[in-house]
């Protein structure tokens, strides 16, 4: 069978199939592009959760500033660097600041904090902090930050617009700004969202590919009972013939067209699908695109406080962790790349040298 899958027709078709013959080529074939783009090594990003404040009510997250339930943190610069300590030392090439869309953080401290890592470290940094006004992303890239990362969630932009209020721009439109600046640019969706429809799905993997992203994390929605969407999704749903579901299955299709629709980006494999199948769910997207994975440095006190949906928070320590990494990896004829992990895309974008593993 020769899969062609060029047009959103296309992708909506593979989408919607559920022959598990046809799915499995469609998944060897998703493997074979990963293996000829990005090669067998799989770059780890060391996650700081460094603040779970959040301004925003959004219907699908339990970070939600209406949800009164958590205990909101902020970790201090001390904290910081600690974590980016753990980083270097389990020989991880980039750190990720994430945090809530924190409007209380100083984008002045957050300068500082790169500048330091950068003064001290080689690592690459990855900035996860939502929607700041241009001229802060400027900021932070003339500081030294090297990515950044807005999950665009749905192109819909009615469904966006409900679930995702007081926005006063549109992410697929700030994604492509952002890039400019020259920050290596990642994005990504949530699979099965309430009111997601397949003919939406598709658009978004379609849209990747025209946003030319050096990162995607695609990833299966988890109802969240503290969220509007996790306590009424009927106020969302989509009838059954339209809805996407939020099934495993589901993301694994989403994940393999992502990677053929765009071979040489860099695929996360998301914490939402591990959660979801904690038994193989992590082997199961590394092997239908996946090249990439952020294992959690945040300090053990503060992990399940940053509950985005339920059972997200693992309490395994980051050295225990890395060893588990290494022996399922090793499983699947996999390994851990050196460096920092930059996207083949980027690199051959601003022209700076193709690294070895990623020549075909
Ligand atoms: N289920 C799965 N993923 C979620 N995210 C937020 N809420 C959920 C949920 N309920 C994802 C979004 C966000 C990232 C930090 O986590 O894609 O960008």
């Amino acid at each position: 069978m020769t899969i062609k899958i060029e047009n959103q027709t296309q992708v909506l078709q593979w989408l919607r199939e559920d022959d598990p013959e046809k799915l499995d080529e469609l998944f060897s074939l998703a493997d074979q592009v990963r293996r000829e783009n990005t090669g067998d090594g799989i770059h780890l990003r060391g996650l700081i959760e460094v603040s779970n404040q959040c301004s925003r009510d959004c219907a699908y997250c339990g970070l939600n500033v209406s949800n009164k339930k958590i205990n909101r943190y902020s970790l201090t610069d001390e904290e910081i660097f600690a974590c980016v300590d753990k980083a270097l030392e389990l020989g991880y090439g980039t750190a990720v600041l994430q945090a809530g869309e924190d409007k209380t953080i100083d984008p002045e401290r957050i300068v500082r904090i790169i500048k330091q890592i950068k003064k001290t470290t080689g690592l690459a940094i990855t900035l996860s902090l939502g929607e700041w006004p241009d001229d802060i992303y400027q900021l932070w890239k003339q500081a030294g930050a090297d990515r950044y990362l807005l999950k665009f969630e749905t192109s819909d932009r009615n469904l966006f617009e409900r679930i995702h209020p007081g926005s006063d721009q549109y992410r697929t439109e700030m994604i492509p700004r952002i890039q400019q600046l020259g920050f290596e640019m990642g994005s990504g969706v949530m699979v099965g969202l309430p009111g997601q429809s397949y003919q939406s799905l598709a658009g978004d993997i379609m849209l990747f590919s025209k946003l030319n992203l050096d990162m995607i994390g695609v990833g299966p929605f988890i109802p969240d009972p503290d969220t509007i969407m996790g306590k009424q999704p009927e106020l969302f749903n989509l009838d059954v013939e339209n809805q996407v579901p939020n099934s495993e299955i589901m993301a694994i299709k989403a994940i393999a067209l992502t990677r053929l629709k765009c071979p040489t980006t860099n695929m996360p494999v998301t914490t939402s699908l591990a959660t979801l199948n904690s038994d193989n769910g992590l082997e199961k997207a590394l092997c239908c695109g996946g090249n990439v994975i952020m294992p959690n440095l945040t300090p053990m006190r503060y992990r399940t406080d940053y509950q985005i949906y339920p059972g997200k928070a693992s309490l395994v320590e980051p050295e225990m962790f890395l060893a588990k990494l290494k022996h399922r990896f090793e499983a699947i004829g996999r390994h851990i790349s050196k460096g920092r992990g930059d996207s083949a895309k980027f690199l051959y974008r601003t022209e700076r040298q193709v690294p070895h593993e990623h020549k075909k």
